[in-house]
């Protein structure tokens, strides 16, 4: 392996009203810093110095909708409101630093955060059916006019974010959080039209929400939809077993206007399906025809749930980095996230360009630590 092919990680992209640089996206990480959901400078400064160090696309940390149930802690952002300005600031500081930015719309659904089980917000949440994995409650059970407003939630963060001037929203469809709670048979038993044995007419809520931002945002308006087959704390689920699964999976959102779908993967090497080589991303881009996101330890030693339950050190892999590189130039993807090499250094997309392997920094900040 060698570093022939980096300079596909720094070729341009575009689609629609999303033009970048290079195909480096900083992945939506969480970070408690937004006080009573209201962004600080800090936060500004902590995303502007990720542009400076050299990032395409900075897809925001999860940022809750105006729909008040669909935040589960206090400090995590929301995106609306009083919250509105400040995002406001964020954008244009991002964008003077040279990188395009999508905030990440978030509804937790029926989930807490074990992280902060404390704060009063975890108390009442609502999901699909009360139930956030086999056998566990998680919140009251949504009506159909609980689910028509949060579908109008959703929108009306979209049109904000066209409005602030974003380059394009992402929704939060992964990990098992709302859409996730709506797509798995486990969490949603409803018998209505949002629910339904096949995995399409699952769907029809997160494409119900595609399909209205579609309309309210316009065509040129970038649409980003992160979904993953694994859920926190049910990491080995499959919602799709086989390629026609993910697309009969995925079919709806495309129809209803997803121009590129967020993969994401713990490990981006890993094969999606027995029988080809081609990950998440790969099988997503090949069966929809859309533009997709890679992610997945690119650049560290270990995945993020080892971490999460060691609090282990991951140290730089160059040779992850090379091997994405050469993907993305067979076309198997069309842009790469990072991160938590990208907490751990800021400056990570200029160090690759340059090669300078050796001043990669590994990740040993805290997850739920320092914002640096
Ligand atoms: C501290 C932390 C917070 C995260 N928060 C979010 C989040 O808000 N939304 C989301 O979709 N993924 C979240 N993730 C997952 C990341 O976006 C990414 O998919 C994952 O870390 C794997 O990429 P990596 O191996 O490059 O770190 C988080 C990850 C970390 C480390």
């Amino acid at each position: 392996m060698n570093d022939d092919h980096i300079n596909a990680l720094f070729e341009p992209f575009e689609l629609k009203s999303l033009k970048l640089k290079n195909r480096l996206t900083m992945s939506p990480m969480t970070r408690y810093f937004s006080p009573d959901g209201i962004p600080t400078d800090e936060v500004a400064a902590y995303y502007t110095r990720r542009a400076h160090g050299g990032v395409g696309l900075i897809i925001s940390e999860g940022a809750f909708t105006d729909r008040e149930i669909s935040r589960n802690v206090s400090t995590v952002p929301s995106f609306y409101g009083d919250a509105l300005e400040p995002w406001k600031k964020v954008v244009s500081d991002v964008h003077k630093a040279g990188a395009a930015m999508a905030p990440q719309l978030w509804h937790v659904g029926g989930a807490r955060d074990f992280n902060y089980a404390d704060d009063p917000l975890g108390d009442v949440l609502e999901s699909p059916s009360g139930l956030i994995g086999p056998n566990l409650a998680g919140g009251q059970e949504m009506s159909d006019d609980d689910i028509a407003a949060a579908v109008s939630s959703f929108v009306r963060g979209a049109v904000d974010a066209k409005r602030l001037g974003f380059d394009a929203v992402e929704f939060h469809g992964a990990h098992g959080y709302l859409f996730d709670q709506f797509f798995w048979g486990e969490t949603n038993k409803r018998t209505g039209p949002f629910g339904g044995a096949s995995l399409p007419e699952r769907t029809r809520f997160a494409a119900e929400v595609v399909r209205q931002t579609r309309a309210a945002v316009g065509e040129d308006f970038t649409i980003i939809f992160r979904m993953s087959q694994w859920k926190a704390g049910f990491y080995d689920v499959k919602l799709a077993q086989t390629p026609a699964e993910l697309e009969a999976w995925l079919r709806p959102l495309v129809d209803a206007g997803v121009d590129i779908f967020d993969c994401s993967q713990r490990r981006f090497w890993e094969p999606e399906f027995e029988g080809s080589p081609l990950n998440l991303a790969g099988w997503v881009k090949k069966l929809t025809g859309r533009a997709t996101i890679t992610v997945g330890s690119i650049g560290l030693s270990t995945d993020l749930y080892k971490d999460f339950e060691t609090r282990a050190i991951s140290a730089p892999t160059p040779s992850t980095i090379r091997d994405v590189a050469e993907r993305l130039d067979r076309g198997e993807f069309d842009l790469v996230a990072i991160g938590r090499a990208l907490l751990a250094d800021a400056e990570w997309p200029l160090k690759v360009r340059e090669r300078r392997w050796q001043e990669l920094r590994g990740y040993s900040v805290d997850l739920m630590g320092t914002l640096v």
